[in-house]
């Protein structure tokens, strides 16, 4: 545990640049609020505690992060990235170690960077480290000027700079750490910026250097990580950027995106080596997928999944909280959920698990080696036995299990007489 450590997220501005009521930080990458990305990562480095300023749509900003350890401090009125930490201090000033400040605007950073980053200020002995870039297009984001030793000089946003100042490429990320001390009484001093009227953070920093102390500038390799959110079109790049990223690193491991950029694969799902996922198909939160499974075109793994190696879902398969054993397959236009399926189980196609009841959910069980036909309706609670046989077109009634190596047909499913068996009835007739 980083026990020295705070963090403190910036997550109180109003966003007015997304041209949306919805507070920018609750603005959806990848399928999780912008701030939630950024709280992960931090909580990843174990600190002492993690306080989110929060302003504009407050209420909504706790309620979507009630689940996470983190604490509150108000900034009623928004006057400022300085003025925003600066509500902080009665609960964090004077404390022992170090303040890192996050954006929740910037919600690509990776918790390892930041670990290095920090331990790096601890070992300069800085009183305060910034995280710079170089972007292409560095857009509306504050540059970093250099005196002619390449030392950081200060911080200047794009709304104030001159034409040369604009020019500059390396830009700040809105990621710093500083000693507490130096920090508030830095924050003590700073006056309203003449163009905004804003209190701006980075004046702490240029203050620390006009009065001598040490600032550390530290450019960060992959500068997709500092990409600041501030449009819609910003939050369109870093979805890209995103789905990237994850895409390379299910490849790093052996998995093949046949087209990441329209696959959609949440971040912590897990899918083992040699498996393939074809376009089109969205893998959802909390899903775990073996080696060697084959998924897609078009289909869709919910919350709960688990494929087992060798596994198989084709096109228009909707799977939720279900596990599907070795070497299972159900290759076209079906719906499970709430079921387990053994191994070597063929789900033919259409096949639907009927799990809710207009009141609850319910489980269905698929024993190894069973054979389920086409356009067979499961209706839960409901198990289908060791190689049982479920004819096509049947319905399995709840309750009605069909045992161990059974052949059921119908509507209502019933059990398949042998053809001499049926024979021998129908001379007797
Ligand atoms: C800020 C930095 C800029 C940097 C960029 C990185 C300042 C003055 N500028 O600019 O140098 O390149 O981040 O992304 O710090 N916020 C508050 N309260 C406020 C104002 C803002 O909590 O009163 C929060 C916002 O919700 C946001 C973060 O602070 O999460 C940054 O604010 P934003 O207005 O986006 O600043 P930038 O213009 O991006
Ligand atoms: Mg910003």
């Amino acid at each position: 545990m980083a026990s020295d450590l705070d963090i403190l997220i910036l997550a109180a501005g109003r966003g007015t640049r997304m041209k949306s009521d919805l507070p920018k930080v609750l603005h959806s990458l990848h399928g999780q609020p912008l701030i939630q990305h950024v709280v992960e990562e931090g909580a990843l480095l174990k600190p002492r505690e993690i306080g989110l300023i929060v302003g504009h749509g407050r209420d909504l900003v706790k309620a979507a992060m009630k689940s996470h350890a983190v604490s509150f401090v108000t900034q009623k009125e928004q006057k400022g990235t300085g003025h925003a930490i600066k509500c902080s201090a009665r609960r964090f000033a004077g404390r022992s170690g170090h303040i890192m400040v996050l954006s929740g605007d910037v919600p690509l950073l990776r918790a390892a960077t930041i670990r290095t980053f920090y331990q790096r200020h601890k070992r300069s002995k800085a009183a305060a480290s910034v995280i710079t870039a170089t972007l292409e297009h560095p857009g509306s984001l504050g540059r970093i000027i250099r005196d002619g030793r390449g030392r950081l000089e200060r911080i200047v946003e794009a709304r104030d700079a001159d034409f040369s100042e604009l020019a500059i490429r390396e830009i700040n990320s809105g990621i710093y750490i500083f000693k507490n001390e130096a920090l508030y009484e830095g924050l003590r001093k700073i006056k309203a910026n003449k163009n905004s009227g804003e209190f701006y953070l980075t004046d702490v920093i240029k203050d620390l250097v006009a009065s001598g102390e040490k600032v550390s500038a530290t450019a960060i390799s992959d500068p997709t990580e500092a990409m600041g959110i501030n449009t819609l079109s910003d939050l369109e790049a870093a979805q890209q950027a995103l789905r990237k990223r994850i895409a390379f690193e299910h490849a790093a491991a052996g998995v093949e995106f046949v087209d990441p950029s329209s696959t959609f694969v949440a971040k912590g799902v897990t899918i083992g080596a040699g498996s393939v996922v074809w376009p089109f198909s969205v893998i959802m939160g909390d899903v775990n997928i073996g080696a060697r499974c084959r998924i897609g075109p078009f289909a869709h793994l919910r919350e709960g999944t688990v494929l087992e190696d060798g596994a198989a879902v084709g096109n228009f398969v909707e799977i939720k909280n279900s596990t599907l054993g070795k070497g299972s397959l159900a290759l076209h236009l079906s719906y499970l959920g709430d079921t387990t399926l053994g191994r070597d189980v063929n789900v033919g196609a259409g096949v639907i698990t009927a799990n809710f009841d207009g009141e609850s959910k319910h489980v269905t069980n698929i024993q190894d080696g069973a054979f389920v036909g086409s356009g067979v309706v499961l209706v839960a609670p409901v198990d289908v036995g060791k190689g049982a046989v479920v004819a096509a077109g049947a319905v399995v009634p709840a309750g009605q299990d069909v045992g161990a190596g059974q052949r059921v047909a119908g509507v209502p499913a019933k059990p398949m007489v042998p053809k001499k068996k049926r024979k021998k009835r129908e001379q007797k007739k």
